[in-house]
C-alpha cells in the first residue's frame, strides 16, 4: 500500500516542488496526499498545481488518520515543535534542514521518533551533490596520504530576504547553508568533533543575521576543518581545499584535481541520485530498511553550529561538551 504523504510549507522556491512534490509523485510507494499552509494564496497555488487535499492548520493533517508522513517545510524556529509533535501523533517525519537549532532540540526530537517507534528522516540533500561525492572518493581512496586539513566553502553575492533575513525564524547563513557544508565536513572528518572557534559577522546587508561566518573545528583525530558561508563574497573560494601528506586536492569551478610527488590529476566527477532519498523512507517505513541519514550524525552538526554561535559571541575557543555533545 502506497504511503499517503502530507507536504507542511508550500514554500516559493524550487525546493518544494521540484525536490518534494515531484519526487514524491515519482517514488513508487509514496502517494502525494495533501499539501497544507497558513497562507491561502500558496494553498491556492498547491491545489491548482498538485490536485490533491488541502489544509490550512497543521493539526488538521495531524488528525488526519490517513495520513502517514509528514514533510516539514516551514521556516526554521518550527521545526523541533512540529517534528515532535507529528511524531506524538504517530506520523513519520521528513524534517527540512536545518534539523533544529540546537542539541536540546535534536535530542527531544531523536526521543520522541524512539518513542513513539516513527521515523526522523533530516533532508541532508547535498549529501547526494557531485563536488561532495567526488571528494569524498578522493578521500575514501587514501591517495593524499594522512588528511590534516579540510577546508569547505559556500560563498555568494545575495541579500538574505523574508524570514531568512530575521533572526527570530532561524535565519541566516549558518543556519541555512553551514547545516549543509558542515555535516559533509562532518562525514569526511571520520572522528569526533572537539573544538569550534568562530567568527559571524553581519555586513553590508541591513538584517539581523549573520552574512559571513568562518567555523574552525577541531576533531579528535587533530584534523582541522575551516567551513565558510558568506552572503558578501564577490568572488569565491574554491569549493573544497584538502589537503594530506602525501597530495592535495581542489574542487572548484565544479572540477576536481589531486596533486601528488607523481603529478596533477583531474578526477572524475561523481554525479549523485537524489532519487534514492525518497527511495530510502519506503524501504525504510516498510522493510526496516537501515535510514541513509541517521538524526544521531546531524546533531553532530548542530552542535557545531550551537558552539558557533557561543564562539562568536564570547571570542574564544567552546568545547563541545559545553553544548551537551556527548
Ligand atoms: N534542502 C534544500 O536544499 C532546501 C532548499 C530550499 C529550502 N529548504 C528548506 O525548506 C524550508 C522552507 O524554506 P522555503 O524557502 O520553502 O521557505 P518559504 O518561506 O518559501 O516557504 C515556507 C512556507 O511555510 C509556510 N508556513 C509557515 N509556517 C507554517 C505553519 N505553521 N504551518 C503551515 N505552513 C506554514 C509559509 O506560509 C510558506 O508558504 C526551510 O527549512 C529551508 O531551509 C531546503
Amino acid at each position: 500500500m502506497s504511503i499517503n504523504v502530507a507536504i507542511i510549507g508550500f514554500g516559493m522556491g524550487f525546493n518544494i516542488k521540484q525536490y518534494h512534490c515531484n519526487m514524491i509523485k515519482n517514488t513508487r510507494g509514496l502517494n502525494l496526499y495533501g499539501i497544507c499552509d497558513v497562507d491561502p494564496n500558496r494553498l491556492e497555488e498547491a491545489q491548482k498545481e498538485y490536485q490533491v487535499k488541502t489544509f490550512s492548520n497543521f493539526d488538521e493533517v495531524l488528525n488526519d488518520n490517513k495520513v502517514d508522513l509528514v514533510v516539514i517545510s516551514t521556516p526554521h524556529n518550527t521545526h523541533a515543535d512540529m517534528t515532535i509533535k507529528a511524531l506524538n501523533s504517530g506520523k513519520h517525519v521528513v524534517t527540512e534542514k536545518i534539523m533544529c537549532l540546537n542539541v536540546k532540540e535534536a535530542d527531544e526530537m531523536i526521543n520522541a521518533s524512539k518513542r513513539n517507534n516513527r521515523l526522523l528522516i533530516l533532508r541532508q540533500n547535498r549529501r547526494w551533490d557531485t563536488d561532495f561525492l567526488t571528494v569524498r572518493q578522493i578521500v575514501n581512496d587514501g591517495i593524499l596520504g594522512d588528511i590534516f586539513s579540510i577546508d569547505s566553502s559556500v560563498n555568494m553575492f545575495i541579500k538574505p530576504s523574508g524570514w531568512r533575513a530575521k533572526r527570530e525564524f532561524g535565519g541566516g547563513y549558518l543556519y541555512d547553508w553551514g547545516c549543509h557544508v558542515i555535516d559533509q565536513v562532518v562525514l569526511l572528518a571520520k572522528s569526533e568533533p572537539k573544538k569550534v572557534f568562530a567568527i559571524m559577522e553581519s555586513r553590508v546587508w541591513d538584517v539581523d543575521v549573520d552574512t559571513h561566518t568562518r567555523v574552525l573545528i577541531i576533531f579528535e583525530n587533530g584534523l582541522s576543518t575551516e567551513v565558510e558561508v558568506s552572503n558578501i563574497s564577490w568572488i569565491s573560494r574554491p569549493r573544497w581545499h584538502i589537503r594530506g601528506e602525501k597530495g592535495a586536492a581542489i574542487y572548484q569551478c565544479n572540477r576536481a584535481f589531486v596533486k601528488t610527488a607523481d603529478g596533477t590529476i583531474e578526477v572524475p566527477n561523481i554525479i549523485g541520485n537524489l532519487h534514492e532519498f525518497y527511495q530510502n523512507i519506503v524501504a525504510a517505513i516498510n522493510d526496516g530498511a537501515e535510514l541513509l541519514i541517521k538524526p544521531e550524525e546531524v546533531r553532530t552538526s548542530i552542535a557545531i553550529i550551537e558552539a558557533a554561535f557561543i564562539s562568536a559571541q564570547k571570542k574564544e575557543t567552546v568545547s563541545l561538551s559545553e553544548v551537551g555533545y556527548k
